[in-house]
């Protein structure tokens, strides 16, 4: 099977024991932690900032955090998430005048970078900056909120990406990671993978499925996840 990575979104977690959650659903298996920020006017939603990230580093989370940028502009913040503890830091095209700048600054502050795409937004962003990148994150929901329904166009769009990806791997050598984002669950995870994907945010699919009778809450859904991945 190929290197599956699931990345649940803490924007579903209980926030009155942030650290609790996201310790069981780190050890009932997920990859990475996905870090929703929204800042109220680039979307319109508000969450959080390093200081949770940092928080979550004291608490003991060892895995990769993965910061989604939902914000305009993004520059000032950006090394401030460095230095919280963020280990990949991804924006919108739409959030900076200057991509190429905000790329280099994610890079130049320790951490990988990659740009989101919204349901609209056309791939030819990634032409010029393909060296600077390494996480393309694809949304199959319009941003700002957890919940929504998988917007099925996004199939094609991760077909179209992987064989970007691809070419570029082929010429360089080097892998960018192609990450998924918004309403993705068991039933609809194998053909998203088949699309393309290597790695799958799920906010409500996983926080949403807690049991209580699994020794860390989420074994039984993370399973079925990587059931689903198994078949792709
Ligand atoms: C949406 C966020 C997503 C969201 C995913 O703006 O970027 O990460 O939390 O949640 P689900 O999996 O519930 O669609
Ligand atoms: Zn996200």
């Amino acid at each position: 099977m190929k290197d599956y990575k699931i990345a649940p979104s803490i924007l579903s977690a209980d926030f009155s024991r942030l650290g609790e959650d996201v310790k069981k659903v780190v050890d009932a298996g997920a990859d990475f932690i996905h870090f929703d920020v929204m800042d109220n006017h680039y979307v319109p939603n508000l969450t959080i900032g390093p200081l949770v990230c940092s928080a979550l580093r004291s608490f003991g989370i060892k895995n990769i955090i993965d910061v989604h940028l939902m914000i305009k502009p993004v520059d000032r913040i950006i090394p401030d998430f460095a230095k919280a503890g963020a280990n990949i830091i991804t924006f919108h095209p739409e959030g900076s005048d200057h991509i190429d700048r905000s790329l280099s600054l994610v890079r130049d502050s320790g951490c990988k970078s990659g740009l989101v795409f919204n349901p609209a937004t056309p791939l030819e962003y990634l032409d010029h900056v393909m060296d600077k990148i390494d996480m393309v994150l694809l949304m199959s929901v319009n941003p700002g909120f957890g919940g929504q329904k998988f917007i099925k166009e996004t199939l094609n769009k991760l077909r179209m990406a992987r064989k970007k990806i691809d070419a570029y791997t082929k010429e360089t050598g080097r892998e960018i990671w192609l990450e998924v984002d918004g309403g993705v669950n068991a039933d609809n995870i194998t053909e998203i993978a088949q699309a393309g994907a290597d790695t799958f945010v799920a906010g409500s699919a996983i926080f949403g499925a807690a049991n209580d009778d699994d020794p860390n809450r989420y074994d039984t859904v993370v399973k079925s996840l990587r059931a689903s991945l198994s078949k792709a």
